[in-house]
């Protein structure tokens, strides 16, 4: 089928008039070369289908959510179940109980939890449960590190007061001098020091957490008296069955899920542990669909295939073959990529790409060839991902190798990434 994008671009159209500048947030494709579909129609294993019913493979698993494959069957079956009894009702169902314990019983650190929609709430809620914990006010944030969008951490600050970061401290992540520097500063006034299980941020190479830097985090911690909390909505359950810092032996006091949780149905956790469950029980939190049934019974199911099946090992599996292929493509056509990150959440940049003009020209020839990657964003892959798909992907960055080489001269840069970043 020949690659076209004429509906797409007529609802770009409508949807300029109607929606803030016809997109908003992290899946606005303002950022993306102009090819890139904004508006899809379906999706379903580890493909997605744009409207205009061109067929991908897609590496971005609807920026997370996507875990086990779009309308993965038992996940369904369990959320349409739940459906015919009720969603939101005028009080929660069983299924919140038995999500709270599993989800207790599988995170090691975890002795209560708690139920929202999206990672933003959750993160807002453990740090507003930290302040409450320890009657403190300084928040230690990884600067440059993506926590969501309210005002306390959206990265754009348009609206956004200095009085709504006036207690957010940044730190350099994986640097226990700069985290013990602002914990000096402000020793008695530290109600918790957040962090992502690694580095996953736009347009940089991924960096996994430093063994030392964990345990480091940790012990300032219990020294200062201070929580640690792991912001585990973009990793979770893509690195382990567990907190990502369990490997290190270290745990939090609490911990952020969401993203892939249910599968892609609307849910999100904070998870505690007994020594911070007063803080908990004195703030309030709510939200009218905080406490619907379905996405909790798609969690329950989700978690049970997380448990019960070798769903993470056959993503690496995946991914694997994908960074390895690559590799020798990139080395085969003279081009260097930076592949970072674990493989089932590469971050795939070229070197020697200052404006990323290459990887945009070579992101767009590979969309063209059925592949849906990311020029700057990590990328993520689920479990519905087989070695064929990878193999399919392959072929289209194949070509899209071969047709950067040929037009690298005549590459541009996109141009609001031109004003970013500056013209080469
Ligand atoms: C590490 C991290 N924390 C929090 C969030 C916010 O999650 P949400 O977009 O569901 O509010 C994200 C979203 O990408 C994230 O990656």
């Amino acid at each position: 089928m020949v690659w076209t994008n004429t509906k797409n671009s007529e609802l770009r159209e409508r949807a300029q008039r109607v929606i803030p500048n016809g997109m908003y947030g992290h899946e606005s494709t303002i950022l993306l070369p102009d090819e890139y579909p904004q508006f899809f129609a379906r999706g379903e294993g580890s493909h997605i289908w744009d409207v205009d019913g061109n067929k991908y493979v897609d590496m971005m698993c609807a920026y997370g959510p996507n875990l086990l494959g779009y309308g993965f069957e038992p996940v369904e079956r369990a959320a349409a179940e739940q459906q015919a009894r009720g969603d939101t009702l005028t009080g929660p169902s069983e299924v919140m109980v038995t999500l709270a314990e599993t989800m207790v019983d599988m995170v090691s650190h975890a002795d209560w939890a708690m139920f929202c929609k999206n990672g933003t709430d959750a993160t807002s809620i453990a740090i507003v449960a930290a302040r409450a914990h320890t009657g403190r006010r300084k928040i230690l944030y990884a600067k440059g590190t993506y926590h969501g969008a309210a005002a306390w951490c959206t990265p754009r600050a348009n609206g956004v007061l200095p009085e709504d970061r006036a207690h957010i401290v940044y730190y350099e992540y994986n640097d226990l001098d700069s985290l013990e520097a602002a914990f000096k500063e402000h020793a008695d006034d530290v109600a918790g020091v957040l962090a992502t299980p690694f580095v996953h941020e736009v347009f940089r190479d991924q960096a996994l957490a430093e063994q030392e830097f964990a345990r480091g985090a940790r012990e300032l911690c219990d020294k200062y008296g201070a929580l640690l909390i792991l912001d585990e909505v973009r990793a979770g359950l893509r690195l382990a069955r567990d907190c990502g810092w369990e490997q290190y032996g270290v745990r939090p006091d609490l911990s952020c899920w969401g993203k892939c949780i249910a599968n892609g149905y609307p849910i999100s956790a904070v998870l505690g542990s007994d020594r911070v469950r007063k803080g908990a029980t004195e703030i309030y939190v709510t939200g009218s669909f905080w406490f619907s049934a379905v996405p909790m019974a798609a969690a329950v199911e989700t978690l049970k295939q997380v448990r019960e099946t070798d769903y993470l090992e056959r993503t690496i599996a995946a991914g694997q073959r994908l960074r390895d292929g690559l590799q020798q493509q990139a080395a085969s056509h003279g081009f260097t990529l930076r592949q970072s990150g674990p493989v089932q959440m590469p971050q795939i940049l070229f070197e020697d790409d200052p404006d990323f003009r290459l990887g945009y020209g070579w992101a767009v020839a590979a969309l063209k060839g059925g592949a849906y990657l990311h020029p700057f964003h990590n990328m993520f892959v689920s479990s519905a991902h087989t070695l064929d798909d990878m193999s399919v992907i392959l072929q289209a960055t194949d070509e899209a190798f071969e047709a950067v080489k040929k037009t690298r001269d005549s590459l541009k840069p996109h141009p609001i990434l031109m004003a970013l970043f500056g013209a080469h």
